[in-house]
Parts: structure tokens; sequence; C-alpha cells
């Protein structure tokens, strides 16, 4: 088995931002609150007409150029969302007919913001396997269509992105050393999409009358209070499981859930605020999206360099949680 590589990564951004100073002018809520409580100054909202796949299409074709491949070559597309364009086909499906990636197999994963994750790790184990050589991992989120705008204590916390890498078997590039992934059920009321789904019969007059198409959060502050644990705990199992330990990483790319956790996580693992890596402020959350986009990010603002040790560690509905590991050379 050889060797699996991140050969480049891409991401994508809408062009419209929402501020909070805008959202004080709908919303009971001020942009002091939504600072202090979560770090999030404005979030990007996609234009109507775009879907998950119009985002993920603007990331992959990055990443793609970023690691010299053409959409042909690929053979393979996970796309990662809880946002997908339809319920059927998937969105990756979309993504492969946009891009022209016709000899590519392409599916959905959904672990909401552990999604990112999840799809590396399906990936990985395709090409150890020697099933394919190559994969276009991508997450693409639209919340904005999902969200309640009246609900203030949930709709300032979401926004639109997507993210990509490339992933293949060749010797050179950043080596993809580990990916764990966990999941448990029984809280996964916490974070919730309803509507659509066999279990809630499709969308009615009464399913929109109740709200039960927003994606709905319960129990938030708990669901906090677990987040930074499985951080902390993730991060853990992604440094010893690679003969590390945490003071030896430089670089920690947490899923951009809320500033507060993120701080809470770091502190718990005494981990200086320089070795994580922070976007939260720009793009809010972002689910799926949010590692992929700021491991673009830190690539190309050379925050990782050659001999960089980076950890992504993740965290969502479902509830789901992991990280991995990346040696970049
Ligand atoms: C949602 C979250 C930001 C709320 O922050 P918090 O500090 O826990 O705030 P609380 O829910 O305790 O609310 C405190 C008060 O602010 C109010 N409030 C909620 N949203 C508000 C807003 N946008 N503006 C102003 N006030 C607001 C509440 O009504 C509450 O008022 P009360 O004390 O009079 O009842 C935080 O709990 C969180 O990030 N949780 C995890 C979210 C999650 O599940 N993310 C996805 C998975 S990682």
């Amino acid at each position: 088995m050889g060797s699996i590589r991140v050969l480049g990564t891409g991401s994508h951004v809408p062009e419209t931002v929402l501020t909070n100073f805008e959202l004080e002018k709908t919303l009971d809520t001020t942009d002091e609150w939504i600072v202090q409580r979560t770090g999030i100054r404005e979030r990007r909202i996609a234009d109507t007409q775009e879907a998950a796949s119009d985002l993920a299409k603007k990331a992959a074709i990055k990443a793609l150029e970023a690691a010299n491949m053409r959409a042909e070559d690929l053979d393979l597309i996970i796309l990662a969302t809880i946002t997908p364009d339809t319920c059927c086909p998937a969105a990756a499906n979309w993504l492969q007919a946009k891009l022209g990636a016709g000899n590519a197999v392409s599916f959905d994963i959904t672990a909401a913001c552990t999604g990112f994750i999840f799809a590396l790790s399906v990936a990985r184990q395709y090409l150890q396997n020697g099933q394919y050589k190559n994969a276009l991992v991508v997450a693409s989120e639209v919340l904005s269509r999902t969200l309640n705008w009246q609900d203030r204590a949930s709709c300032i916390l979401w926004g639109d992105a997507a993210g990509a890498a490339i992933l293949d078997t060749s010797e050179q590039g950043a080596e993809l050393l580990s990916v764990h992934i966990h999941s448990d059920g029984s809280a996964g009321r916490n974070l919730l999409l309803p509507s659509g789904g066999s279990s809630t019969t499709p969308i009615t007059e009464a399913s929109v009358r109740e709200g039960r198409h927003y994606l709905a959060m319960i129990d938030a502050n708990k669901t906090f209070k677990v987040a930074v644990k499985r951080f902390a705990e993730s991060c853990e199992e992604a440094a010893s499981y690679n003969g590390h330990r945490i003071s030896d990483i430089d670089l920690i790319i947490p899923h951009q859930a809320n500033l507060r956790i993120i701080r809470a996580f770091a502190e718990r693992l005494k981990v200086p605020e320089e070795k994580i890596f922070i976007n939260i402020h720009k793009y809010g959350n972002t689910s799926a999206a949010t590692i992929p986009v700021a491991l673009d990010e830190a690539v190309r603002s050379g925050r990782i360099k050659a001999g960089s040790k980076v950890i992504l560690t993740a965290f969502g509905g479902g509830l789901t949680w992991g990280s991995s590991f990346i040696q970049w050379n």
C-alpha cells in the first residue's frame, strides 16, 4: 500500500456578506452579543440560483488547478453536505456533471460538521485498497436556505461555503497519515433538519407552518460542552496514534462552530492560540465546509509550510466527531 497524499486544496465562498450589524436591523440581537458569544462578525450567503454543487464546483476547480489535474482525470468524487441540491440525485452527481468529471464515480456523505473528515476517511480506504488512484473530497453547504431568520438563537451562527482537496497515491505531497471518525446516534436530535425525510413525511403546508423545514438546535449549551470534550479527545487521538504529543503539532485546524468552543478545548489541551487556525469571524459555521476552507486558507497563506504537522478536528450533528493527521512536506 502506497502513501495517501494531499495534492491540492481549493475553497470558495459566495460574494454576498451578511454582517452582524445587518442582522441587528431584523432581529432582537446585537453585534456585541454575537461577537462575544460566538466570535462571528459576518457570514457569506449564496445567491438564490446557487446550490451546493455550484459552490463545490468552484472550490473543486481551484483544488484541481493546485494539484495540476483535470476533472477528466478524477476516479472518485465524495461530497460531504447536509444541504444537497436535491435529496436525489446526490449533490456529488450534479457536481460530477458540472465539472465534466465523467470518469469518476460520485456520491454524498452526511455527517454534518464532521462531513469532510468522514469523506476523507472513506476516500482514504478506496485509495489504500487500490480500487481508485485519486479522489476529489469536497464539502459544500448552503445552510442559509435551511434557516429560520426569525430565530436569533440559531440563524446568527451559520453561513455558506465550499472547500475541496485532491487525494492521490503518488510519492509527492502532504501525507494523510490517519483519519479517525466516531458517531453517537443517541444524541442525534440535538441538531436536526427534520422535514423532507421519511420519518416526518414530505414537506406539507402543516410542516411549513410548524417550521419543520428549518435547522433546529436543541440543548445548544449541552452540545457546547460535549463539543469541547470531543474536540480535545479527537486531537489527542490523532497525535498519539502518530506517535506525537499535542505539543509537537504545528497547527490544529478545528471545525469553526464557536470561538468559545475552540478556546475552551485549546485551553484543555494547553495549546497556544497561535497554533490554532481561526476564521470563524469571517464565515460563521459553514458545517462540513469549515475545515477544507480553513485548510485551503492555511496552505495558501503560508501558515502551513514544509514540515508542518497538522491536525484537522471536527464535531457536529449526528452526533459525529473525528480527526485527521497530515504531515506536510
Ligand atoms: C448557541 C450558542 C452560541 C448560545 O450561546 P450561550 O452563551 O450558550 O447563550 P444561551 O443559549 O445561554 O443564551 C443566553 C441568553 O442570550 C439570549 N440570546 C440567544 N441568542 C441571542 C442573540 N442572537 N442575540 C441576543 N441574545 C440572544 C438567550 O435568549 C438567552 O437569554 P436569557 O438568558 O434571557 O434566556 C452556544 O450555546 C453554542 O455555540 N452552542 C453549540 C451550537 C451547536 O450546536 N453548534 C453545532 C455543532 S458544533
